[in-house]
């Protein structure tokens, strides 16, 4: 199963790929999906279809989706919020600010996530092809379930045992409203699905991103920070699309000095983000809209080829990197990091009291959750190699984590916590 994203600045031709890739992959006879996450919906434009909520067939082995976000919320998260409306009521809240207020930021993310992972364990689909938003909204996507645990964690300090314990003490001296044992179920539901969405995009063997850009100044500069962005968060990026070069034949005229511009901020894309393989597509003569359209645009992209699993197919690796990786050299624990196109000065790190590492690059930051064997052991330096932030651990006083803590997160921990073990 793979599941394929596209993403990059408003307008750069994000849906176009997204629907070019997706019939490529049905007609490579794979079974495909392509899903539109973007409230501002144009995936029905591209193949020339109504498209809705619900899952339409769009060509043989194609079936395609327009997440309404207000749908899967009500779908998923009825019992969560009917807690939270409850404690924020007991806060003084009036009931009707509390209902707004319980739909938190981010919950139109979770939903278009959860609907993601349904379709990526629902067995039926090969490929999964993600048509996001703009790249501001589609980063908000992709850090959601990282955040989501850590608030879940703040506002849901409770152990499942000691509630159940104290509860008849507690109901003596407050009128807290206590969690029941629904409500410590949904929280884990919510918990476990997160934790499978985020495993699924972060594995780099089932995941891809992959930046859309043209060849513009603006552009470009917005595509360099997604890729520091999605590498921050662990998502692997194999390939960057760079739609609507102007055919060198345009000479003589009006566009002689955008010609000349784009071929100079091609070089510098090519430079930037090398090694990810750079995909040219032209400006074409027209829109990109219907099949015949798409099949033109695949072909520029992936190659006149039809071999499946080969030359033409879209589902391959086209550059295989680990975001972060964590392995043991001289006696010390690494936890490696991709962080391209920032310097040293730019990332700003330090360590939390429990077991995170927080780092900060421009406007975004990451509490990244050390894995169970690293929490213990102190950081003997952080030092800039390459592209990568490697964070050094040393293990001189304590005992060497074994490999299962190495694995072990606070996802772990969390769930734990829920189900009372
Ligand atoms: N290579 C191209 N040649 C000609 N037209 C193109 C090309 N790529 C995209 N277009 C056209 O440009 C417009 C914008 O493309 P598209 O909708 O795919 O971009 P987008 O990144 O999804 O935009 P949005 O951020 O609004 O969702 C569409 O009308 C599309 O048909
Ligand atoms: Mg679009």
């Amino acid at each position: 199963m793979r599941i394929i994203l596209y993403t990059g600045k408003g307008g750069v031709g994000k849906t176009s790929l997204s629907a070019a890739t997706a019939l490529r992959c049905a007609e490579l006879g794979y079974r495909t999906v392509v899903v539109s996450t973007d409230p501002a919906h144009s995936l029905g434009d591209s193949f020339d279809m109504r498209i809705g909520n619900e899952l339409k067939l769009l060509a043989p082995n194609l079936w395609g989706q327009e997440i309404d976000l207000l749908h899967q919320m009500d779908k998923y998260w009825g019992r969560v919020q009917s807690y939270l409306n409850v404690i924020f009521a007991w806060r003084g809240m009036d009931a009707l600010v509390a209902e707004e207020t319980s739909v938190l930021p981010g919950m139109e993310e979770l939903a278009s996530l959860m609907q993601i992972t349904h379709l990526a364990e629902s067995g039926e689909y090969d490929v999964i092809v993600i048509d996001a938003a703009p790249t501001g909204s589609t980063l908000q996507l992709l850090s959601f379930p990282e955040m989501a645990r850590w608030y879940i964690e703040k506002i849901f300090p409770f152990q499942r045992k000691t509630i159940q314990i104290a509860r008849p003490v507690m109901k003596a001296f407050s009128d807290m409203p206590l969690p029941g044992d629904d409500v410590f179920e949904s929280i884990e539901d919510l918990v476990v699905v997160l934790e499978r969405t985020s495993k699924l995009l972060g594995d780099s063997s089932v995941s891809s991103m992959r930046l859309v850009l043209n060849p513009e100044k603006m552009v470009i500069k917005e595509a360099q920070r997604a890729y520091t962005y999605l590498n921050l968060y662990g998502y692997a990026v194999d390939a960057v699309i760079c739609n609507r070069i102007f055919p060198t034949e345009l000479t003589g005229g009006y566009f002689d000095q955008w010609t000349a511009a784009q071929q100079k901020n091609l070089e510098f894309v090519e430079e930037a983000f090398q090694p990810l393989p750079i995909f040219r597509v032209p400006m074409f003569s027209q829109e990109v809209m219907g099949q015949e359209m798409l099949r033109m645009t695949a072909a520029t992209v992936f190659g006149e080829a039809l071999v499946r699993g080969g030359a033409g197919d879209p589902t391959q690796t086209f550059y295989h990197g680990k975001p972060q990786k964590v392995y043991q050299e001289n006696g010390q624990y690494v936890l490696s990091l991709a962080l391209p196109m920032v310097t040293k000065e730019e990332v700003k790190l330090h360590r939390s009291v429990v077991d995170e590492l927080i780092i900060h690059i421009g406007n975004w930051k990451r509490n990244i959750s050390l894995p169970t064997g690293l929490a213990r052991l102190e950081i003997a330096g952080a030092k800039y190699e390459g592209d990568r932030l490697n964070i050094l651990f040393a293990a001189d006083d304590v005992p060497a984590p074994t490999p299962q803590e190495l694995q072990s997160t606070r996802w772990d921990t969390l769930k734990a916590r829920l189900r009372g073990a």
